[in-house]
């Protein structure tokens, strides 16, 4: 089969100037690169891992490297691997002090315990022996700081994080995910976060739960945004089960959306199905997306339309 990619980082309210550029142009680069990886032969699940790898190194999104800080001044992250065609999950949560969380995924998915929170997830970083890493910046540090002498007035930080790349409302959250499908028709779902930014210490992401990523034979999904809003509606599950039930991915996205809307949940999500559909949905203003369907690269940055579901 002809590989297919979808990727975001994030969903929130608009972007403002040339913060479209930037984003654009940080999610071509790891478009480009895994769908290489894919067009080798990889696995899906090989360009999950590799894509949020990428993602969770590049400072602008809130994910690894530039990760959000949580009301004490501390980064706990998060991520999840599903392999579709294993239908297996496996994940981490409120994870400290290391460059990949979603390395931690990838090693449980071998695992017979195959989702471990804060404490048993820095055990099996100390058995990987894998190096320690700080992924604090400078700029979420000082999102902090201004936060706390508002006495943290927000519900959420900066979906990317330069302030002039910032995005202003109260519904602001980011996180990374990628969705593929490889040469064997085989499908897997990749989600990493540093969570919503500034709450409360053991508040537990979608991220790492089947509500935000979740892939099986026939299709899967990566969310983004409010991680309480995902998980209400179980989102990526809600749609996947559509799919598996016979709607096409384009009407479980439509169908799923329109609900979510009417619930005025705040969020947005990507997908594709086991024939080569890819499918985005967004209640959010903005959904930081971009994917390779095989013959060209595109992405949803200008689509400010409220709500707005799409399929390739
Ligand atoms: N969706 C990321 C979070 O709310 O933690």
């Amino acid at each position: 089969m002809q590989p297919k990619l979808i990727i975001h980082g994030g969903a929130g309210s608009s972007l403002k100037g040339k913060g479209a550029g930037t984003i654009r142009q940080s999610l071509y680069r790891v478009l480009e690169t895994v769908y290489s990886l894919l067009s080798a032969g990889a696995s899906a699940r090989a360009a999950a891992v590799l894509g949020c790898q990428l993602l969770e190194d590049d400072p602008h999104f809130n994910a690894g490297t530039g990760s959000v800080l949580q009301s004490d001044g501390q980064i706990r992250m998060s991520a999840a691997l599903m392999d579709g065609a294993a239908q297996r999950f496996s994940g981490v949560i409120n994870v400290s002090r290391l460059q990949h969380p979603i390395d931690l995924a990838q090693a449980l998915q071998s695992s017979t315990d195959r989702v471990l929170s804060d404490q048993g997830a820095a055990e099996l970083l100390r058995e990987l022996q894998l190096p320690i890493y700080d992924p604090l910046i400078e700029s979420r540090l000082q999102e902090w700081l201004q936060e706390r002498r508002g006495n943290f007035s927000h519900a959420a930080a900066g979906v990317v994080v330069e302030p002039e790349l910032a995005v202003e409302t109260s519904a602001r959250t980011g996180t990374i995910g990628i969705v593929a499908l490889d040469q064997q028709g085989h499908l897997a779902a990749g989600t990493s976060t540093g969570g919503k930014g500034f709450e409360r210490i053991g508040r537990v992401s979608d991220s790492a739960m089947p509500a935000g990523n979740y892939a099986t034979a026939e299709a899967a999904v990566s969310c983004t945004g409010i991680g309480e809003d995902i998980i209400d509606e179980c989102l990526a599950t809600r749609i996947i089960i559509r799919v598996s039930d016979g709607l096409s991915l384009e009407a479980a996205f439509e169908r799923s959306f329109s609900e979510a809307y009417q619930r005025q949940r705040d969020f947005g999500a990507i997908g594709i199905d086991a024939t080569g559909a890819i499918a985005w949905g967004k209640t959010s203003e903005v959904l930081l997306a971009a994917y390779h369907d095989g013959e060209q690269m595109g992405d949803t940055l200008e689509m400010t339309e409220d709500p707005q579901t799409a399929c390739r």
